[in-house]
């Protein structure tokens, strides 16, 4: 169904390629938004433009490594050239190496601070002279329950999406006088590719095990859609959502 306050709106979406980013898309382009996507596997990403091209939305969609700025910077350009503005970007690209400090994984402690914290550093960089000099914009970051509770393995991680949450909300004091909002999206566990991610293969099938219930991407990008369809002058600052069965 059409949505008549998403529709119109240019949005910029990281790591499109599967889970969140990928139902965002989806979800967004049904409403008759107008989407930039990008992430860095070129066959999901074309695949996933094709199919929503098919329906009648307009894509951009572009090989995107938030770890390299001049990626970011090249997303939201192409975006602002195609459509001539942008109105939202959704800082969802994100790693979840799990591991406990003592194992010393170094490299992807790197990535996860690169990816998760660095990548939406450079988003803001990208987009903030575009949404100041229109005096209207939205940058929606997905941050994690994991950005407000830290267990043994995720202190990197939810350093990261603690780092995610602070940086949101100092943008959102800053730049408040342009008209700019400033979302987090906190989700709780969401069915995703995320838990691929850890290496340590015993501790990720022991995540699995102990996970009750799982949100589909769909549930949660609802509440990113809830939150860019409020309207200008509403701001939506944080929205924690998790499985019902969830206790931490
Ligand atoms: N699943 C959960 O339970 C959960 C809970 C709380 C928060 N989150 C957050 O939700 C967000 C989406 O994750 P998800 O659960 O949907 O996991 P996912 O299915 O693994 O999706 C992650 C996306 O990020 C992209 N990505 C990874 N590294 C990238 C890079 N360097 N540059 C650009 N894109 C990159 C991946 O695409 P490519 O590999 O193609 O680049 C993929 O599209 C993340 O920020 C995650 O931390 C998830």
């Amino acid at each position: 169904m059409m949505n008549t306050e998403v529709s119109g709106k240019v949005c910029i979406i990281t790591g499109a390629s599967s889970g969140l980013g990928q139902a965002l898309a989806r979800l967004l382009a049904a409403q008759g938004a107008m989407l930039a996507i990008g992430a860095r596997r070129e066959d999901r990403i074309t695949a996933l433009a094709d199919e929503l091209r098919e329906t009648g939305a307009q894509v951009v969609a572009m090989v995107t490594d938030v770890t390299k700025r001049s990626d970011v910077e090249a997303l939201v350009e192409a975006a602002k050239s195609a459509f001539g503005r942008v109105d939202v970007l959704i800082n969802n690209a994100g790693v979840m190496p799990l591991s406990l400090l003592a194992d010393g994984k170094i490299e992807e402690w790197e990535q996860t601070v690169d990816v998760n914290l660095k990548g939406v550093l450079y988003g803001i960089g990208a987009v903030l002279p575009i949404m100041q000099a229109q005096r209207a914009g939205h940058v929606v970051n997905i941050a994690s329950t994991a950005g407000h509770r830290v267990i043994p393995t995720s202190a990197v991680y939810s350093a990261t999406k603690h780092a995610v949450r602070a940086l949101s909300e100092g943008f959102r004091q800053e730049v408040a006088e342009f008209n700019i909002r400033s979302t987090i999206i906190s989700p709780g566990a969401m069915s995703s590719e995320l838990l691929d991610g850890i290496s340590d293969e015993a501790l990720a099938s022991q995540l699995r095990e102990n996970i009750v219930s799982y949100m589909s991407p769909d549930d949660v990008a609802e509440a990113v859609i809830f939150a860019i369809s409020r309207p200008a002058n509403i701001g939506i600052n944080e929205i924690l959502v998790r499985p019902t069965l969830q206790k931490s």
